[in-house]
């Protein structure tokens, strides 16, 4: 097995069986949205509504599954299993990078790992993979053919400058030239160009940085409170001296929810997906209230499909919906919208955080409102 399928199949093992999580952080930080309770909601809980329109489908609720896999051919049942799941509950899907196809040369067998996602769900809407640093070696052509081999309605591109800095193969040039070819790849490639971060954070600058130079207007924060990629290649490198960075970096990178704020402050118009420990109803449903649009996740509902089996990984999704649409309830917003227009306390931690960063909290929340 060629390097790059060995390292899909040592990623889920590494992720569904160590210790991969961050851990200091990023609880304060959710604890600090605080959600009024509304003892009279004002409807039933049976009424309130979590549809929602993504790349021109209609969603049950505004939640994806975000980039997990392919390339081996052990992944292909994992991609059949996500779609069915994302298909089951009315959600969104995003496929694994897609680098093993273009290394592969368009193999069948290896396009096909991916575009089983496609043909099991047809009617949701699924999301192509690749690396930012990847993009500099590829033409428009060729990115549109990615596209196309797996019938995807969007191109995420990801940012992982902290997984390639420990990665034994990483490639670390994240040069602002790219942002030139990743223009030209939003304006040519025929469907919309997401970008995300992989568990580190997407900042106010770097998102000034992509929507003023690309107009790129789909983020995904993937921020610093769930899976960090900076773990899961410690254990896979042989290196000491890698090692050692992985262990003082392993917690590095901007919360989830510091990460909300900074990228609608740079991107007011922009649809934000809020992912990066958002591992439950609630904190998707403070993700929203926070900015966020919709609420993503990677790590618990593969753990669960492998572990656990398919039952447990569509019931995680079953849960997480119910989930949302109790503390909608107990919030008192029958509709997605009303998240917007719903009281929201800041705590210390986090206010503290956005103004040390010069913004001020409470026109962030104005801004919101209006
Ligand atoms: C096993 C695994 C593989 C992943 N592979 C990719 C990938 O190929 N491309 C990508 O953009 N993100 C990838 N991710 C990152 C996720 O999409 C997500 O941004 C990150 O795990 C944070 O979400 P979480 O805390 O819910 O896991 C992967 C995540 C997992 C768990």
């Amino acid at each position: 097995m060629s390097d790059i399928y060995w390292r899909k199949i040592q990623h889920l093992e590494i992720v569904v069986n160590r210790d991969v999580d961050f851990k200091d952080r990023c609880e304060e930080y959710f604890r600090d949205i605080i959600l009024i309770h509304q003892a009279i909601p004002g409807f039933r809980r049976d009424d309130v509504d979590t549809s929602t329109r993504f790349l021109g489908y209609e969603l049950k609720a505004p939640v994806m599954i975000t980039g997990i896999t392919g390339g081996a051919r052990e992944t292909l049942d994992v991609n059949r299993r996500l779609a069915q799941i994302a298909s089951q509950h009315g959600i969104a899907l995003g496929l694994g990078s897609q680098r093993p196809i273009l290394t592969s040369n368009f193999n069948r067998e290896v396009v096909e790992t991916y575009r089983v996602a496609r043909d099991t769900a047809p009617n949701i809407p699924l999301i192509g993979n690749i690396g930012f640093n990847t993009l500099k070696t590829l033409g428009v052509q060729e990115v549109k053919q990615l596209v196309d081999s797996v019938r995807a309605d969007a191109l995420a591109v990801h940012l992982n400058p902290a997984q390639e800095a420990i990665q034994p193969e990483g490639d670390t040039d994240f040069s602002l030239e790219t942002l030139s070819v990743l223009r030209e790849v939003a304006r040519e490639v025929g469907v919309p160009i997401l970008v995300k971060e992989v568990g580190n954070g997407l900042s106010y600058e770097v998102v000034r940085k992509i929507t003023a130079e690309t107009g790129v207007k789909i983020f995904d924060v993937a921020g610093a409170c769930g899976t960090s990629w900076v773990k899961v290649e410690m254990y896979r490198t042989a290196d000491d001296v890698r090692k050692h960075v992985a262990q003082v970096i392993g917690e590095w990178g901007i919360p989830t929810p510091v990460s909300i704020i900074e990228t609608r402050l740079a991107s007011p118009d922009s649809t934000i997906i809020a992912s990066g420990g958002v591992w439950d109803g609630l904190r998707a449903v403070k993700s929203l209230a926070l900015g966020a649009d919709m609420a993503g996740f990677a790590k618990p509902v593969l753990t669960r499909l492998l572990k656990e089996g398919f039952e447990s990984a569509s019931r995680f999704v079953a849960e997480y919906v119910e989930s949302m649409k109790t503390v909608m309830f107990l919030v008192g917003a029958e509709k997605l919208g009303d998240l917007r227009r719903i009281p929201v306390v800041v705590g210390p931690v986090l206010r503290n955080y956005v103004s040390s960063r010069g913004f001020s909290l409470d026109k962030y929340l104005e801004m919101l409102r209006k």
